[in-house]
């Protein structure tokens, strides 16, 4: 089977490879870089019951003694409890500094296994195989690793890059559309963000899911490489992400991540104008509603404020936010609180 290999230079440089069918190959990949060891396997319940036996026999085949954990699939799971459980059987397997973790699933999984592997025995290697099209074009790239706390999503965490990403795509043929829409929040993004050729590209729905995947992971590793540790243009990807965030808080996680990101892109959109950015909300819209989002936001300018406070991005009395200046040109502004509130107040009402 043919595979795209994208290639990312960080402080840990790795390939990523992307194709149909490339699962079965797995232990060809990873041979040359973590040698013969032992692997300690992460994955969800959903993934684990579609692909489980498939993920161990690979392995195995290849000559790789795999312990496998699995957590429950959810959110809810990217916790510090089941952070240490999985750390605890790591070391009951067994496992040295130079064995692997490898995350087999979505971004549940994969930003918690990266976070394993950072802390255990102060870290070992790990490998990427995101299962859902979020996790591939986002959180399985550019090394940020993290669980939840009750203050807060993503609030602990390191800057951890994997060894390897292998995207099989064909794993994202069993996603629900709910799951795979979420991901199409984030392919928009980099449309909107950096690509206008990718953005006009995904006017055709479905989109053709293996170049449109390698794209987007171009433009985020090009991101990374030039800020792996999120102080300046890294914020680009952010699209969408502070109002969104803020909508995920206030509905109790209820609006699914990708779901949130489109109602924050909108809202980002129409605020641009106010900035004195061109109005692009309307073509935005078009697209979104296109993948069958629903743009409606149920929150008042006063509770996104009041979530958005909270916000790891948030500076002192100021907050970063990425406008739309015109498609495939974004800027990353920064607003004092009280002029995001008044401008949020004009966008929402
Ligand atoms: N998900 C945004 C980033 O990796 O920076």
């Amino acid at each position: 089977m043919s595979y795209n290999t994208i290639h990312v230079e960080a402080s840990r440089s790795y390939d990523i490879l992307i194709g149909r069918n490339i699962l079965p190959r797995i232990g060809e990949f990873i041979r040359p870089l973590v040698g013969e060891c032992r692997i300690g396997l992460l994955t969800d319940s959903t993934v684990d019951t579609l692909y489980g036996e498939k993920i161990i026999e690979y392995l195995s085949d290849a000559g790789y003694n795999v312990c496998k954990f699995v957590v429950p699939a959810g959110e809810a799971s990217k916790c510090a409890e089941n952070l240490l459980d999985f750390l605890n059987f790591l070391a009951e397997c067994k496992l040295t500094r130079s064995d692997a973790v490898v995350a087999f699933g979505g971004g549940v999984v994969g930003d918690m296994a990266g976070l394993s592997a950072a802390l255990f025995l102060r870290g070992v290697k790990y490998i990427q195989i995101p299962t859902t099209l979020l996790s591939a074009v986002d959180s399985s790239v550019g090394g940020k690793t993290a669980i939840d706390i009750p203050a807060g999503k993503n609030l602990v965490g390191a800057f951890y890059q994997p060894s390897l990403v292998c995207c099989d795509t064909v794993l994202m043929d069993t996603l629900t559309p709910e799951i795979y829409r979420d991901g199409c929040a984030e392919v928009i993004k980099y449309g909107v963000i950096l690509d206008k050729n990718l953005y006009d590209t995904l006017q055709n729905v479905p989109f053709d899911r293996e170049s449109v995947v390698a794209r987007c992971v171009e433009i985020k590793r090009d991101v990374v490489q030039q800020d792996e540790f999120d102080n300046g243009v890294r914020g680009l990807l952010n699209f969408g992400h502070t109002f969104g965030h803020a909508i995920e808080k206030l509905s109790n996680f209820g609006v699914s991540h990708g779901a949130a990101v489109a109602k924050g892109m909108l809202i980002a959109a129409k605020m641009a104008p106010l900035c004195g950015f061109c109005n692009v909300a309307l073509e935005l819209a078009a697209l979104l509603e296109k993948y069958g989002f629903d743009l409606s936001c149920n929150y008042s300018a006063d509770e996104l404020y009041d979530a958005i406070l909270s916000d790891k991005k948030r500076r002192g009395g100021e907050i970063s936010v990425v406008l739309p200046r015109a498609i495939g040109d974004c800027i990353l502004v920064t607003l004092p609180v009280e002029e995001l509130y008044d401008k949020l107040k004009k966008v929402i009402g």
